[in-house]
């Protein structure tokens, strides 16, 4: 499509790329009319997302879903004006559910379609309108931090992304999830392990922090979790002392916080913009030592640090919605054969002229 396209009417966002069936409507301007979020308990039993049963749970839910916020947003479906579907990266099972379906709805209502790139919907989370006082005018700088990615990226434009450094082995989530099962904390890790953290002394145990003061902004967290491993390794198979897994907690989450921290100070000292912006996203910005650290950092380099709400930062349909509306904004709709990809980085998106 060509130009851009004048949105009159509500969108509707679809998002199944992992294990949460999220779908939002939100208003030609960005104001939320309804929204509804599934987190699968499913997958809790396994200690990690299974994609089959994912994919499942998608399609049981999500037309219910989508049901629900139309009707809780007073709307017909003929009454939307345009539908955006998570597309990639992600689960393929689940990103076929929700695109086949928002496509679906697409076609049967005669509606423009955005594929939406889930990681592009992190980045511009910051951008609705509301959320960030005078709002996020680009360039900003951007820190995902999730279960599945942990990259520094500065956001340019809509579909115009600059990746400056990204993780060597496992996403700072991850870590966070491997670092609580080895500890017995059950899935996922990150939560229960900042609960227990609360209790910790994070001077007690001095913990690796994996590319501290390198150059760069690449990150590392596999050898965090090892030396974690070995630590709780020293003593008898679950017989872990409280205050013990308690001070491992703290150590730990401190040392993560620290490399972020010095990451994103590394992309801080060389980016340069009219207003100096450092947004955090993903479902580890829920952490409050994290966006402490950050904080100090951000106010160091003369930035601001843009934490969204935490229901916006972790996995939703309203991130999906407002990609939509952004990028209808410049005509960029998708085809309706436009094919579901696991992985997208986003320096293959297609961004405005
Ligand atoms: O963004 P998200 O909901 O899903 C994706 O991975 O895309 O992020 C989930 C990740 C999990 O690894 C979870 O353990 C972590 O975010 N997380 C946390 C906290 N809450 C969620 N990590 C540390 N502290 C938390 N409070
Ligand atoms: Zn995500």
């Amino acid at each position: 499509m060509q130009g851009g396209y004048f949105l009159r009417r509500p969108i509707l966002g679809i998002e199944t790329s992992c294990d949460e069936t999220a779908a939002a409507v939100l208003s030609p301007d960005g104001a939320i009319l309804a929204e509804a979020l599934l987190s699968q308990r499913e997958h809790a039993a396994f200690g990690g997302v299974v994609p089959e049963i994912a994919a499942r749970a998608h399609l049981a839910h999500l037309p219910g879903m989508v049901a629900d916020v139309l009707a809780r947003a007073g709307l017909q479906p003929s009454e939307l004006g345009a539908v955006a579907a998570t597309s990639g990266p992600g689960l393929i099972g689940g990103l076929i559910v929700g695109s086949g379906f928002g496509k679906g709805m697409a076609m049967a209502h005669d509606l423009p379609f955005v594929a939406a790139n889930h990681l592009e919907a992190h980045a511009l989370t910051a951008r609705l309108p509301g959320l960030v006082e005078g709002g996020a005018p680009f360039p900003y700088l951007l820190l995902l931090v999730s279960g599945g990615h942990c990259q520094l990226v500065a956001v340019e434009g809509v579909g115009r992304y600059r990746q400056l450094g990204a993780t060597i082995d496992d996403a700072v989530g991850e870590a966070f999830d491997k670092v609580g099962k080895l500890m017995g904390l059950g899935w996922p890790g990150g939560p229960a392990l900042e609960r227990l953290a609360m209790q910790g002394d994070p001077a007690r145990y001095a913990l690796p922090r994996p590319m501290h003061g390198r150059p760069g902004c690449d990150f590392s967290f596999s050898g965090l979790k090892t030396a974690v491993a070995q630590l709780v390794g020293t003593f008898p198979a679950g017989a872990l002392p409280v205050q013990v897994a308690a001070d491992i907690a703290a150590s730990f989450q401190r040392a993560a916080a620290d490399c972020l921290a010095d990451r994103a100070d590394h992309a801080m000292r060389d980016f340069e913009a009219p207003e100096k912006l450092l947004v955090v996203s993903g479902g580890v910005a829920a952490n409050a030592t994290v966006r402490a650290a950050l904080g100090i950092a951000a106010a160091r380099r003369g930035f601001r640090l843009v934490a969204p709400p935490i229901r916006l930062c972790t996995d939703n349909a309203v991130m999906i919605a407002w990609t939509g509306i952004e990028r209808l904004r410049l005509g960029l709709a998708d085809e309706l054969d436009h094919a579901p990809r696991p992985r997208w980085p986003l320096r293959e998106l297609a961004g405005a002229p």
